[in-house]
């Protein structure tokens, strides 16, 4: 019997191992909170290489973003260009690719919003990795090294963070999953009975599982 935490403990000993055997060149983790990663090092070796998180304008992350510097660890962005804000935010279906402040970046330099929320990422320190199935548009958010976004635009950008996840970030996370993110319990994440019963889960956070 294992906690959640462990459980993530005894995959990512397993990937130092992988380091150490020369089978992979580098290891890292995802959607790890300050609070995770904390724990994490705590009890591991390796410092991870990379933290890939959900970061664009309108998410920033930057207390996240700050123990990464500290660290050393790379700060990898998902939805790099807001992808999960074109789906709505409740009310308000506010999409980073319309936003006003980045339409003008954009148009100042002849450039795309996605371009400019690129730009934005490599000038910041950060890996991005945007995801397109248009063959045109890939080569679009390539194309983002033959300019250079002035440090007002920057500070504009970085201006736009609402610190907000999304809807019920992270505890959708949780709910869809059925699961406790491992590092979370000090959060007190709790589902309602409906949520358990829709998660299929026990709904005790400091459950153990086979
Ligand atoms: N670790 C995690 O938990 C996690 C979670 C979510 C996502 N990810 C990864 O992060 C990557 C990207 O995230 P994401 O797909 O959520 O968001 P994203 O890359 O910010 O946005 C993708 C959306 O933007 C559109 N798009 C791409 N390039 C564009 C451009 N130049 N102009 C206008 N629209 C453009 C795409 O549509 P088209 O395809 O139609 O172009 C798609 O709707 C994915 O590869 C995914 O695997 C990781």
């Amino acid at each position: 019997m294992f906690t959640q935490f462990e459980k993530t403990l005894g995959s990512y000993r397993a990937l130092e191992k992988l380091l150490a055997d020369g089978k992979v060149r580098a290891i890292g983790v995802s959607n790890f909170s300050v609070e995770q990663l904390i724990a994490l090092l705590a009890e591991v070796d390796v410092v991870p290489a990379v933290n890939q998180v959900q970061l664009h304008p309108y998410f920033q992350q930057k207390d996240l973003q700050a123990f990464h510097a500290e660290r050393g660890i790379l700060t990898q962005a998902w939805s790099p260009i807001g992808g999960i804000t074109f789906y709505g935010r409740g009310d308000e279906k506010r999409s980073t690719l319309s936003d006003s402040v980045i339409g003008a970046i954009a148009a100042a330099h002849a450039k795309t919003p996605a371009q400019v929320m690129l730009r934005w990422h490599l000038q910041e320190g950060r890996s991005a990795i945007p995801k397109s199935t248009k063959p045109q548009r890939i080569a679009e958010n390539f194309d983002v090294f033959n300019f250079e976004l002035t440090a007002d635009e920057m500070a504009a950008i970085d201006a736009l963070d609402t610190g907000d996840g999304g809807p019920g970030w992270p505890d959708e996370v949780l709910l869809s999953f059925g699961i406790v993110i491992p590092g979370s319990l000090s959060r007190k994440h709790t589902l309602t009975p409906a949520q358990t019963h829709a998660a299929g889960s026990s709904g005790d956070p400091e459950r153990t599982q086979k």
